[in-house]
Formats: structure tokens, sequence, C-alpha cells
């Protein structure tokens, strides 16, 4: 279908100001956060209602053009930007209703950043489950479809966990909703679930009844360690009440102390930070010779510095092609696999290495840069997660990047079941083409 033909379907479906077509207007639509995935579309549209998304998908799935939904554009895996057809930004879709301050749920447009969720959660004395550093631009759609994790899966679970219901429209433009928020609803096949996670390959969110919690005073702890292994046995320590454990190794510290100038606790291998609900035993932290409890809300907000400033940080020193690989491994494996990780990338033309993560996810990110373009290391890297029994991808998706090394870790029936649920929800493969298979 021809630009002038889709874009004048559009306009009959929905007002014009709200469909982009010229290139200057697009561009920030069409790369990714990591500037590593380009793409190209036929218009950027931006519906406001679920009626508009349903309007926009009928016209869609009648001329065969591809969809792609983009929330905050954030994503890490190339999931966010199409090859070509249609680009949906749900920026406008970003309502509050039905809050209940009984349950503690509340129902949001799939546009409502993380922060200002965050923000109203904060007004009714509850908070979110799920916290990551990109809360300015995530959107909750985006989180929902990519299932993500964040600082504070080990206590309170993934994206998936915190999600009641949602609103969502398929392909041919019907829309299902699952929005009642009922603690216990056994009707058949959990379709909520089934689109956590689905990466904008099965239909476009549009709302998320989300379950928000009291919030529970914690302490901030940060520890030198010199071991994957040390710091394992120092967050053994708090078992139960743990509600982060974030690890960064020495490589990483450096590299946000260049950038920011936030200065580094301790010369160590490795920096700790355990986030711990309850009372303190203070005469058994004495035992840690490098440990820095944070006094106060200032304290706390440097120390984490050191954390979120990561990936900005990675970012702000690239030289060359950028590889960012988000992994899992068995928790028992976790001080090899860092150790072969750091053997495999230890070569001629590979710089820059970082590895940081969710410590007690056993998820390990990794940042590195190559002169030119290079598969090879990547495939190598997450065949190395394979034989070691990890995931290729512990909460950034699939996306494009991943898609062709999704075998690694998803067994052949498993793909063909997963297939044949996409090809039954979207029979013209209009939803995100590219994203999560080959
Ligand atoms: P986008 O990037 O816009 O889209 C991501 C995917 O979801 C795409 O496939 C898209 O098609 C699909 N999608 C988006 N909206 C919808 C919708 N309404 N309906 C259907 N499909 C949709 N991720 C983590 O898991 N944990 C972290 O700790 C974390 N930290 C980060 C820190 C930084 C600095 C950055 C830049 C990213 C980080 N991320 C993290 C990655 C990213 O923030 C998450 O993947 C987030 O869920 C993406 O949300 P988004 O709204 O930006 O989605
Ligand atoms: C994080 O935990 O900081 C994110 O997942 C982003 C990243 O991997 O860079
Ligand atoms: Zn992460």
């Amino acid at each position: 279908m021809s630009q002038s033909h889709l874009v004048a379907a559009l306009q009959s479906a929905f007002g014009s100001d709200r469909i982009l077509t010229s290139t200057e207007a697009m561009a920030g639509y069409l790369v990714d956060w990591t500037g590593n995935f380009r793409g190209e579309a036929l218009a950027v549209v931006r519906p406001s209602t679920t009626a508009e998304v349903s309007a926009l998908m009928r016209v869609c799935s009648e001329n065969d053009v591809s969809v792609t939904a983009q929330g905050g554009n954030t994503g890490l895996v190339g999931g966010s930007v199409p090859l070509d057809g249609l680009l949906l930004s749900t920026v406008y879709l970003c309502t509050f209703e039905d809050f209940d301050p009984n349950s503690g749920q509340v129902t949001v447009g799939s546009g409502v950043t993380l922060a200002q969720l965050q923000e109203f959660a904060a007004t009714h004395d509850l908070e979110f489950g799920v916290d990551l550093a990109a809360r300015d631009s995530a959107t909750i759609g985006g989180m929902t479809a990519t299932n993500a994790g964040g600082i504070h899966v080990i206590a309170q679970g993934m994206m998936r966990k915190q999600v009641v219901g949602v609103e969502a429209v398929l392909p041919s433009g019907e829309v299902i909703s699952t929005l009642r928020g009922l603690a216990k609803d056994n009707t058949g096949y959990d379709l909520t679930q089934l689109l956590c996670g689905s990466e904008g390959t099965l239909a476009v969110i549009t709302k998320v009844r989300v379950q928000l919690h009291r919030p529970v005073a914690t302490q901030l702890l940060v520890f030198g360690v010199d071991s994957i292994s040390a710091a394992l046995d120092t967050a053994a320590g708090f078992i139960g009440n743990i509600s982060a454990a974030e690890v960064i190794d020495r490589a990483s510290v450096e590299c946000v102390h260049r950038v920011t100038g936030i200065s580094v606790p301790f010369d160590s291998s490795f920096h700790l930070l355990l986030e711990v609900r309850g009372d303190l035993d203070f005469e058994a932290l004495a035992q840690h010779e490098y440990l820095i409890v944070a006094l106060d809300a200032t304290d706390r907000e440097k120390l984490w510095a050191l954390r979120e400033r990561v990936t900005e940080s990675c970012a702000a020193e690239q030289v060359g092609v950028s590889h960012k690989l988000d992994v899992s491994f068995p928790q028992n494996t976790l001080g090899d696999a860092y150790t072969q990780l750091c053997d495999l990338l230890d070569r001629d033309g590979v710089t820059q290495v970082v590895i940081f993560g969710h410590l007690l996810d056993g998820n390990f990110h990794l940042f590195f840069t190559t002169p030119a373009a290079d598969q090879e290391i990547e495939r190598e890297v997450l065949e190395l997660v394979a034989r070691l029994g990890g995931s290729i991808s512990a909460e950034h998706g699939i996306g494009r990047m991943k898609a062709a090394y999704l075998h690694l870790s998803r067994g052949e029936s498993e793909i063909s079941m997963m297939k044949a649920l996409k090809s039954a929800i979207d029979p013209q493969g209009i939803m995100n083409p590219g994203v999560l298979f080959i």
C-alpha cells in the first residue's frame, strides 16, 4: 500500500495531526536507544484512545500493513523500531482510571511512564514493584510487553507479577480486556500472562491494570568484595530480607567515576549494593572490612547512582560498536560464568568490557565494544551462556537482536508452539515482523 493511500485511510480513521510522515518528524522514533537499530516506517501514528487503536489495526490488517507498537523506545534488543509499515506510538495513551485504594490496583494507559506511575503511587503512600533506571521514558505498556525486570525482582518479581489485567487490540482490530482485576479468575487460558513478554508480536496493549504495594522501609548497604562468590556469600547473610542485590565490577564503577565524577567507595574487584528490610545487626556487620551503610536519602541516592549510571556511562564512553548482552545463569555457576565471560572477551579488538547486574537473579549485563559490527562474538557469548545452562535473555527480551539465537534457550517444540500461537492470533504476520522469530 502506498504511503499516500495509507495516510488517507488513516486520516479518515482519525485526525491527521497525530500522523507523522516526514523524515524529520519520524526520525526520533526510527532509531533505538542503543543507536544500533534503525528502522523505516510509512508513518508514525499516535492514537489517544483504544477505539482509535482498533480503527488503526483494522486499516492495517485490511491492507496488510505491518504495525510496530512503541512506548518509550528504551528497549535494548531492537524490538521497538520497525523495518517498514506503521509505527504506533502509545505516547497519547496515558490515562489513570479505576484506582481501588483497598486492593491497591489502578488501570493505566500503556503510554504512562514508570516515573508517572511511581509518582501516582507515592501520592497514595504506595509503591510499584518494578523499578529501573529508564523510569522517565519506559512506559507501562512497553514494560508489560517486555516483561521488564529491574532491581527489585528478588523481592517483587518481574513485570508480569505486577500485572493484574490488560486491555489490548488484536491485529483484526478486536479489543480484549481482562481488566476486571479479580484476584481469582480460573476461566481458560491466561491471556493476560500471554501478552506479558509478547514484545508487540501479538497485540497492541492499550491499558494495564497493575498492583501497587505498601512500601517497606529498607537500608542500603554497599560492600567491597573480591569475587562473585564472596558477593553471593555476603548476600546469603541477609536472605529473606533483601529488596535489591546489585553487583558491579571494577570496570563498571571506574567507567561511572570517569563519566560522572561519582567517587568509588572501595578499591575492590566488585561492589555489592544490598537493599535490606528490618533492623541491622551492627555486630555482625562489623565483620565486613569494606562496608558503607547509607545514612540518609542523599547518601542513598549517591550510592545508587554508582549502579544506575553504568548504562549511560558506558554509552558516553563508547568507541566503536556497542554490544549489550543481558543474560542469566543458574546461581551456582555465576562465579565461573563471570570468569569464562571475561576470558572469552579478553581478545584483540574487544574493548570497554563491563559486567554488572542483578546478582540474586543470576542476571549479568555485559557491555563491550568492537571497532565494527561483530555478530560472531555475540554468538560466542550466547553459546557460552547456553552451555552453562543460562538464558540468552534475562529481562530485555529477544527483539530483533536475539531472534536468530532463540533456539539456544527454547526447545524446538516450544518454538513451534509459540509460532502456532503467533499465527493463530496474527495470521498475516503484521505484528512487529522480525521480532522474537526470524
Ligand atoms: P519500547 O522500547 O518502546 O518497546 C519495547 C518492546 O515492547 C518492543 O518490542 C515494542 O514493540 C513493544 N511494545 C512497546 N509498547 C507496547 C504496547 N503498548 N503494546 C505491545 N507492545 C509494545 N529493562 C529491564 O528489564 N530491566 C532494567 O533494569 C532495565 N534498565 C534499563 C536502563 C536503561 C538506562 C535503559 C535505556 C533501558 C533499560 N531497560 C531495562 C530496558 C527497557 O527500559 C525495558 O525493556 C522497557 O520495558 C522498555 O519499555 P519501553 O516503553 O521503552 O518500550
Ligand atoms: C540495567 O539493569 O541497568 C539495565 O537492564 C540496563 C542495561 O542492561 O544496561
Ligand atoms: Zn537490568
